[in-house]
């Protein structure tokens, strides 16, 4: 196939379309089969440090369309984006809509896709946590259900997509887009400024990320957490960079921490150098489960759940759960350097994109 769609909506988008349309770039370099793309950017992060930040630092070229959706309710955002996509769709009907992960662009489009008669590659296919409670849970599913090929990032989802009836034909075990981008980027790091400021020296200090509305969304437990991890993380400081979701709840707390170096958003590049150099990281994203893992950086994941098992059987990733008490024997073994060994699942090498586009041209 040759005319496509690659669409991209939020922060964690961005790191998995980037090697994408790098590799579309070098192959045309060297085919005389052209890919055309269009990058469409549905708006649904819009903050310059959510979206226009990771554009820059990644090379990712200018979207050719941004349906500029904005906030707005689970349904809201959805209808919004499904009705500016499904205009844009018809302008230029491409062969094949590549959409990855598991955001609410991500279903949103494959949707107007699939409705227009347009063929549906998904990009991270294929993973499932089990919790419906999630709305990311409900997007895998959605979308899986009518995806025409599937680009997979582990062999537990593969065997999922089997279970499911899926045939094999239409499973492609290629890797990990996101670790291409971290592989890319190792050597481009840039130092925050706040690692002066606050005299930061590796492996003496935490990094935390919370934006789930399981952990952020009600205040009284957003703030037993935040206590808790603030009385019991010893001598290390715990950086926080904070999503505008929790910022919201967060300001509502009035309440000053110690030992928490609280900040907004970070680029990507501060932010890997920030996780790079840690003792350890507090999370309850997935995408960090699995940069940690191939950084060989202990993880502690704050939630119930993982769609991504082998950040845990085989990386330096352990599910904490959402119950704040939970944490401290945890903190303990990180704190006294007892934390596991991990190794990097397969196929994660760097060239998950560079197969990705191979397969396309295939298709
Ligand atoms: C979305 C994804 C989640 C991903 C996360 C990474 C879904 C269902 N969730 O969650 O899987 O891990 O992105 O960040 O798609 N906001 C801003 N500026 C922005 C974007 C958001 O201020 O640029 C605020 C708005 O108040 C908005 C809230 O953050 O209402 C939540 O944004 P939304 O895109 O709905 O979901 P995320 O929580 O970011």
């Amino acid at each position: 196939m040759n005319n496509i769609d690659i669409i991209a909506g939020a922060r964690p988008n961005f790191m998995k379309i980037g090697p994408i349309i790098h590799a579309i770039h070098a192959h045309n370099e060297n085919s005389k089969h052209k890919i055309k793309y269009r990058l469409i950017h549905t708006g649904q992060h819009y903050d310059k440090k959510m979206s226009e930040d990771f554009f820059d630092q990644l090379n990712i070229p200018k979207p050719h369309i941004n349906l500029g959706v904005g906030s707005g309710s689970q349904a809201t955002q959805t209808a919004n984006i499904m009705m500016r996509y499904e205009e844009a769709i018809q302008e230029w009907k491409p062969e094949l809509c590549v959409v990855v992960g598991d955001v609410t662009s991500t279903m949103a489009c494959a949707i107007v896709a699939k409705k227009e008669g347009v063929k549906v590659a998904h990009v991270e296919g294929g993973i499932r946590s089990g919790d419906e409670n999630m709305p990311e849970e409900i997007n895998r599913m959605v979308t899986d259900s009518i995806t025409d090929y599937f680009f997979t990032t582990s062999q537990v989802a593969n065997s999922n997509l089997q279970k499911l009836g899926h045939g094999v034909e239409k499973i492609f075990f290629v890797g990990n887009t996101m670790i291409d981008s971290l592989y890319a980027n190792l050597s481009r790091l840039i130092q925050p400024d706040l690692w002066d400021q606050y005299n930061l020296k590796p492996k003496e200090y935490i990094v935390m990320t919370l934006h789930r509305p399981s952990n952020v969304d009600a205040m009284e437990s957003l703030k037993k957490l935040l206590e808790i991890i603030n009385t019991n993380s010893g001598s290390k400081k715990i950086v926080f960079p904070m999503h505008p979701r929790t910022r919201k709840m967060y300001d509502q707390l009035e309440m000053h921490f110690d030992n928490l170096i609280i900040t907004g958003p970070m680029t990507y590049l501060e932010f890997i150098y920030l996780i790079k150099n840690a003792l350890g990281v507090i999370t309850d994203s997935g995408g960090i489960t699995e940069e940690t893992t191939v950084l060989k950086i202990p993880c502690l994941t704050l939630r119930n759940s993982t769609e991504r098992p082998e950040t845990i059987t085989l990386g330096t990733n352990e599910l904490v759960g959402t119950d704040a008490n939970n944490i401290l024997p945890y903190l303990e073994k990180l704190i006294k350097g007892k934390w596991k060994k991990g190794e990097i699942p397969e196929l994660w090498d760097g060239k998950t994109a560079e197969r990705i586009v191979n397969l396309i041209t295939k298709l």
